[in-house]
């Protein structure tokens, strides 16, 4: 069956291993599927629900572009643009968000881990983010959403928001609900420091993270730094369980070879912490160093970045525009 893909990246520094290995490698699978039509966004607006310096914020759009590039993103085959411009995202926002529930927003968990303690102070686009995303994704008839673990609650708002829409104006099917696709295994990649927090741009440890620039040196740094615990080398699954920071690093590993738990904790049978340590490390700068590389070339060249962004948006807008002409029909304007 031909899947309708979208997901979005926020521009908000640099992306590290989680995005890679619970998000982008997979948009990278989806597009080689034949069927597929496949969308690509940058969000950029939803980046500016928290302060943003403006010329980094410029700096970072094209970084995560150029990582979605060097992963094996291909304009000629996915449209790869960015939210702010195309006007019909913020559009279908506020037409979505009065049909979205106050009691919806407050639910949603990443609102309150973001705002903390003082969410009085957190910026309105902060709480109405999920209405925006749900905007992102409805205005293409999305079917399938690939995301990592974090973001299934905001699927499921999506999803909420779609079928009350249809209700509303009873139209059937109109807005698609849209299934998540999430990694089976490894749908959450933690800090390297902590193995019971998700690893996360907005660390303020960079040990904490492998990020997609890093340079040889620092993934194999990071790698023999991350935290262990003081227990036997794992033989079993169950081992794993109890033990948050080494089932990180044998997820990761699995992750990126593409195998399961099992397979690798057979696959170091008999070794000790420091052997594979090293494998891990050598198998990251097989994979992430050349796409470190490959960024870093890309980004030399800002004109073709920008150029991507402009054909892309060119596509996407022709889409979404339609979808909030039609929405804005049922409403009654
Ligand atoms: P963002 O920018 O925080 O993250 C981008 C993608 O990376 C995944 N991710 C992780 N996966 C596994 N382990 C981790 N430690 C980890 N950290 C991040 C996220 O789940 C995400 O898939 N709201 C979204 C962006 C968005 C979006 C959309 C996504 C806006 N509109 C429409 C899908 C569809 C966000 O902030 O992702």
């Amino acid at each position: 069956m031909s899947k309708k893909i979208f997901s979005g990246v926020q521009p908000t520094g640099n992306l590290h291993l989680g995005n890679y290995l619970g998000a982008i490698k997979n948009f990278v699978n989806l597009q080689k599927e034949k069927d597929n039509t496949c969308i690509y966004c940058v969000v950029d607006l939803h980046a500016i629900t928290v302060k943003q310096d403006p010329r980094i914020l410029k700096k970072n759009i094209r970084e995560t572009t150029a990582t979605f590039l060097a992963s094996g993103l291909d304009p000629k085959k996915s449209i790869i643009f960015n939210q702010s411009m195309v006007p019909s995202h913020s559009e279908g926002a506020w037409l979505l968000g009065c049909v979205a529930r106050m009691g919806w927003l407050n639910r949603m968990t990443q609102f309150k881990e973001k705002a903390g303690k003082d969410k009085e102070k957190a910026s309105v686009g902060l709480y109405i983010y999920p209405v925006l995303m749900a905007s992102d994704i409805l205005l293409y008839n999305s079917t399938h959403v690939p995301v990592g673990e974090d973001q299934k609650q905001h699927l499921e708002l999506t999803r909420d928001i779609a079928q009350k829409f249809n209700l509303d104006f009873n139209s059937p099917n109109f807005l698609i609900t849209p299934e998540p696709l999430i990694q089976k295994n490894f749908s959450r990649i933690m800090s390297l420091k902590d193995g019971k927090k998700k690893m996360s741009k907005s660390d303020p440890s960079d040990q904490s993270r492998i990020n997609m620039t890093d340079d040889k040196d620092q993934i194999v740094n990071k790698i023999k730094k991350a935290k262990t615990d003081s227990g036997e080398f794992p033989e079993n699954n169950n081992d794993l369980n109890k033990r948050p920071e080494l089932n990180n690093l044998f997820g990761i590993y699995s992750s990126i070879q593409d195998q399961d738990m099992k397979s690798t904790i057979n696959e170091f049978q008999g070794k000790n912490f420091s052997e594979f340590k090293n494998r891990l490390a050598e198998v990251l700068v097989e994979k992430i160093y050349p796409i470190s590389k490959e960024i870093s070339k890309l980004l030399k060249d800002e004109k073709y970045i920008d150029e991507v962004l402009i054909e892309g948006s060119v596509k996407a807008e022709k889409i979404a525009k339609k979808k909030v002409y039609d929405i804005k029909e049922k409403i009654g304007f």
